[in-house]
């Protein structure tokens, strides 16, 4: 029979395939980053997502990590896993209000990691770069409406075509 060769051959080929694609899917696994305290993120985020998530939330509010994470003074390098300090308890509590804004409100769906889309309102909408979006109530004077906002301090706005005299232009510290 010349046909068992061929089989033998087809059996080796399919062998070392499986081979192949089973490697490929034992190394999936190590790329779960194993972070160790997140609380409202998907467990399995890939690293590469949070530090987007991040970069988003730090951009928001205008603010560099050590914003919300703690340094480790023996070590002298950041303690990403703690939760010493009160701000990134903080940036939980406004991850889930943002959530539940966009889901219950906007009716957002999930992305592919279980995380409700911020297709509505996300960190930005409020903060715009700082960290203490103020509540100010519009005096109906100034010229801008919501998003030309005052400036820092309640003053309002510069007026269309520049600046106003003797104010120097609002800028981020
Ligand atoms: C506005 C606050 C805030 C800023 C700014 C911020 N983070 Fe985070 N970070 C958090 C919070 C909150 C968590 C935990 C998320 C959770 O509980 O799911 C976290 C988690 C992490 C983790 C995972 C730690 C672990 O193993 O549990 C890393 C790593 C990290 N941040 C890095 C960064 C880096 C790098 C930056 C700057 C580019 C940054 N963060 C800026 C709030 C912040
Ligand atoms: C609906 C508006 C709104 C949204 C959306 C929002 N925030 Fe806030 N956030 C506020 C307000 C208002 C404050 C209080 C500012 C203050 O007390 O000076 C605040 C305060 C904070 C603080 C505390 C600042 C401090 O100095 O202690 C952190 C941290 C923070 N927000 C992070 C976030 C992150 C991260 C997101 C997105 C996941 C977010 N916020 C989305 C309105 C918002």
């Amino acid at each position: 029979m010349t046909i068992m060769p061929v089989n033998k051959k087809l059996l080796v080929t399919l062998g070392l395939l499986s081979v192949v694609v089973f490697g490929a899917m034992t190394n999936i696994k190590p790329q779960d980053e194993g972070f160790k305290n997140l609380k409202v993120l998907p467990k399995n985020i890939s690293g590469e997502n949070l530090h987007k998530v991040m970069e988003d939330w730090s951009h928001s509010l205008g603010v560099h990590c050590n914003f919300c994470h703690a340094r480790n003074e023996e070590t002298k390098k950041m303690d990403w896993v703690s939760d010493a300090k009160p701000e990134k308890q903080m940036a939980r509590d406004m991850f889930k209000m943002t959530s539940k804004i966009n889901q219950k409100y906007f009716h957002a769906k999930k992305d592919s990691l279980g995380m409700i889309m911020q297709s509505g309102v996300n960190c930005n909408t409020c903060h715009r770069g700082t960290a203490h979006p103020e509540a100010v109530v519009p005096d109906g004077k100034g010229p801008g409406g919501p998003g030309m906002g005052p400036g820092p301090g309640g003053q309002p706005g510069p007026p269309p075509g520049g600046p106003a005299p003797g104010s120097p232009a609002p800028t981020k510290p």
